[in-house]
């Protein structure tokens, strides 16, 4: 059965535990799907893993599309949720409604993600009222990169903490579905979870949220540009298909693939009327 925002409701209700992971594309989609993983977010870290850029700063609503469209049709259970980019919604509550609405009719989203507290809980507001879903994403905000000078755990401080509380609050009252916590103090991240009626969706807040999303790039150690602290490597998928690779660079050179059983054939009394 296909999940929706009410599986995450129902989940914080019973004190199920959430799971997210990312995903760019229709196969890795249909594989994490398959495993049962609750929601797949297209993550604006497409702009890392999948286009090589050194953050998410360039990224489109044309790139969400492309590579959210490809997901949603290889998820046929678990609740898809797209990443708003960079300046889609930023720039006023018009251009959020309109770009969120691209994401869903476009892109085949259920929800979409947005990054900020308090000060874009107007186009929260109008975007939940246009019957869209939107999932908030508070703490390390990488699209703030350039103003947080780096990517650094947030709310450590007495006023950064009691920000970070009051935006999770806003964004719970403008309708939002559930908050990611990004790099928060496993502490604060619990004290927030506790306090909010909606579910926090924790990557590297510790495990007192009520989900979890790593990028999967990270998680099967695929994606060696940098490691996070909080990252748990599942697997070593990385060097495995770095292997495969070898392997048959070798054989093809050494002539040892293809073998016969990889070939088609053609009748004899086909060839001979070809000379
Ligand atoms: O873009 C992304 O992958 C994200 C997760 C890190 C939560 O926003």
């Amino acid at each position: 059965m296909k999940k929706t925002v009410l599986t995450f409701a129902e989940a914080k209700q019973k004190k199920e535990k959430l799971t997210m992971l990312t995903a760019y594309d229709y196969s890795m989609a249909k594989l994490i799907d398959e495993a049962g993983v609750d929601s797949i977010l297209v993550g604006d870290s497409l702009g890392n893993v999948i286009l090589g850029y050194e953050d998410t700063i360039s990224v489109t609503v044309e790139d969400m599309i492309h590579h959210g469209a490809a997901v949603a049709r290889g998820a046929k259970e678990a609740l898809v949720i797209i990443d708003m980019p960079f300046m889609s919604y930023q720039t006023s509550v018009y251009d959020a409604v309109v770009n969120a609405g691209r994401l869903m009719k476009e892109g085949r989203a259920q929800a979409v993600k947005l990054e900020g507290g308090a000060s874009v809980c107007p186009q929260i507001k109008a975007i939940t009222d246009a019957g869209i879903p939107v999932c908030a994403h508070l703490g390390l905000t990488p699209q703030s990169i350039n103003a947080f000078g780096g990517f650094k755990v947030q709310g450590k401080t007495e006023a950064a903490a009691k920000k970070l509380i009051e935006d999770a609050l806003a964004v719970q009252e403008a309708g939002a579905f559930a908050v990611v916590l990004e790099c928060v103090p496993e502490k604060l991240a619990t004290m927030v979870t506790e306090k909010l009626d909606i579910p926090t969706i924790g990557i590297g807040a510790g495990a007192g949220c009520d989900g979890q999303v790593l990028v999967y790039a990270d998680m099967l150690g695929m994606f060696s540009d940098f490691t996070p602290k909080f990252v748990k490597r599942f697997a070593e998928t990385g060097q495995i298909m770095k292997d495969a690779f070898k392997a048959y660079n070798e054989e093809v050179k050494a002539m040892t693939y293809p073998e016969q059983k990889h070939t088609y054939a053609i009748s004899d009394d086909v060839l001979d009327k070809l000379y």
